[in-house]
């Protein structure tokens, strides 16, 4: 029973956006909701103090962009929640589309006056491989902005969803006075000075003649028409389409203001799905099952050089998980105790003494774990759908002191394990070809190497174009086709077959030629 009551709390999710839509700031307002910090400000202060303690990655601190995800937990209105932070820069949208893997919905951030900005859509296409709920929070509405029906328009052409307003501005910019609630029928006006007066003016409905006590007679007209359109032009609200993914509830607000949080929040205790049914090889796994099952979704390596500990962030997804159990580690067959696993708490981190379905713990670890693993009570249990993504960056590298080449194999090697690169070893040539999503994180890369394993590298652009995992359903398929092409082929760090195309005519005449031959751009991580 209490199984089923602490599964219904939960709400694990992500925020995606493009960079400056407003997701710290939103993230910071639902985190005061939660009680999880006291001030506006926290969050980057928590992100510039964090730094200073570990030190562990320069580059984050000299551009001063976010690139890890992390976890935060915290309790509102009954529910537990696990925000998952991902970073938004677009150069670390990998590490992002992982994360996306082991939340159970998203909330989708958009510019008022940007609508769908690239990095939005590439994250709303992962959400969609795995037909991942979001709702949708349209941000700076305290601006001028673009149309809002226009706005709807684009979300339901270029992303190819349903979309309900559950919340209708009234007015924008400077004379944004705040939403109707449609769903509830409750007038939340603006304060002067930013914020929601309180939790609204309930209303009989769009006639209710309080509408038009409470604001000028001009905004009342518009705000009738305008929901009269909206109500004709979009499908009700339907809470199946939208935890199947299909449509959109859509919110306008404020962050920074704080204002349409508090309808957004409520909205997550209310439709948000709890956490789902995941998919594993040969069966489903479901949250009330009572034996304890999950997997690795990242792994944050060398957070303290000194160290050189590694955290595995772990999504449970069955059972009752108690501090100190001991899980078969499916794929080497060993146990892991896990006796020090961690909770991510919005201030710090602290010892997770039992988790349930939903919960992410960070399990301290020496390597033994990478991404994709499963963890259970004894069955040999593997989740699927963790992908691994085509690398649209191609560089080789090398040490700087030749005898250090063994040295920069290991570290690539445990890098790519990581998840923070794709590693390949031509069959011919004694250098390292790397692969990444954005260019930036072959800066990245190099000052880890350098400052982690003590191999200073210099990284060179190459004349490759693409890399593509090479699988066949027809036996010896794979070996024949590698057999003709030995100078293209590489592999990865798990040994698989990799096709490194020099241009787009190569790989569109091998695919020619090799009809029977599978050439993945993105791999599960499956091990
Ligand atoms: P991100 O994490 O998605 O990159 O965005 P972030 O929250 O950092 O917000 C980007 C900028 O947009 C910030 O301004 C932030 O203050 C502003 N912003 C966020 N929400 C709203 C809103 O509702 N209305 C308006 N008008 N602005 C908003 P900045 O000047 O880049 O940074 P800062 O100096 O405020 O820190």
């Amino acid at each position: 029973m209490t199984l089923q009551t602490e599964i219904a709390k939960r709400r694990t999710f992500a925020i995606i956006s493009h960079p400056d839509a407003g997701k710290t700031t939103l993230t910071e307002k639902l985190l005061l909701f939660g009680g999880a910090i006291q001030m506006a400000g926290a969050v980057k202060a928590r992100g510039e103090a964090r730094r200073a303690r570990s030190d562990w990655m320069k580059v984050e601190r000299e551009r001063g962009i976010s690139v890890t995800a992390s976890v935060m937990s915290f309790g509102y209105d009954g529910c537990m929640f696990n925000l998952l932070d991902t970073p938004g820069h677009e150069d670390f949208s990998e590490d992002t589309y992982r994360t996306l893997t082991a939340v159970d919905s998203a909330v989708m951030v958009i510019d008022a006056a940007k609508g769908i900005e690239t990095q939005t859509r590439k994250l709303f296409e992962v959400c969609r491989l795995r037909d991942i709920p979001i709702a949708t929070f349209i941000n700076k509405m305290d601006r001028e902005g673009r149309d809002p029906f226009d706005l709807l328009d684009e979300i339901e052409q270029t992303l190819q969803l349903h979309v309900t307003p559950v919340t209708w501005p009234i007015g924008m910019g400077k004379t944004f006075r705040g939403v109707y609630d449609l769903l509830h029928d409750r007038l939340i006006l603006i304060e002067r000075g930013g914020g929601a007066k309180d939790e609204g003016v309930t209303c009989s409905g769009l006639d209710d003649p309080k509408l038009d006590e409470l604001l000028p007679a001009d905004a009342v007209v518009k705000l009738r028409e305008d929901v009269e359109m909206a109500r004709g032009l979009c499908p009700d609200f339907d809470l199946q389409s939208y935890r199947e993914g299909h449509l959109t509830p859509v919110f306008f607000g404020s962050a920074i203001n704080n204002f349409g949080v508090r309808e957004l929040i409520n909205a997550l205790c209310e439709l948000a799905p709890p956490p789902r049914t995941q998919a594993a090889s040969g069966r489903e796994v479901k949250p009330e099952e009572d034996k304890v099952t999950g997997f690795v979704f990242k792994i944050q390596a060398n957070m303290d050089p000194k160290h050189r500990d590694r955290i595995a962030f772990f999504r449970l997804c069955s059972g009752h998980f108690k501090r100190g159990m001991k899980l078969l580690h499916v794929r080497s067959g060993k146990t892991v105790n896990l006796h020090n696993p961690v909770m991510f708490l919005a201030q710090d981190r602290e010892l997770a003494e039992e988790a349930w379905p939903g919960d992410i713990i960070g399990i301290p670890n020496h390597g033994n774990l990478r991404i994709g693993d499963s963890l259970s009570e004894g069955e040999a249990v593997r989740f699927t759908g963790i992908p691994s993504f085509a690398p649209e960056h191609l560089q080789s590298v090398r040490p700087e002191d030749p005898m250090k080449a063994k040295h920069l194999g290991r570290a690539l090697e445990q890098l790519a394990e990581e998840g923070a690169a794709r590693v390949f070893k031509p069959y011919f040539g004694g250098e390292w070809i790397v692969g990444v999503v954005g260019m930036l994180q072959f800066e990245v890369l190099a000052d880890r190497i350098r400052t982690e394993y003590e191999v200073p590298v210099k990284f060179e652009p190459t004349s490759l174009y693409t890399a593509r995992w090479i699988e066949s359903d027809v036996a010896g398929e794979v070996k024949r086709f590698t057999d003709a092409n030995r100078t293209s082929m590489a592999e990865d760090h798990n040994g698989t077959p990799v096709f490194l195309a020099r241009n787009s005519w190569r790989l569109d005449k091998a695919m020619e030629e090799w009809p029977k031959v599978r050439f993945l751009k993105t791999k599960e991580e499956m091990v």
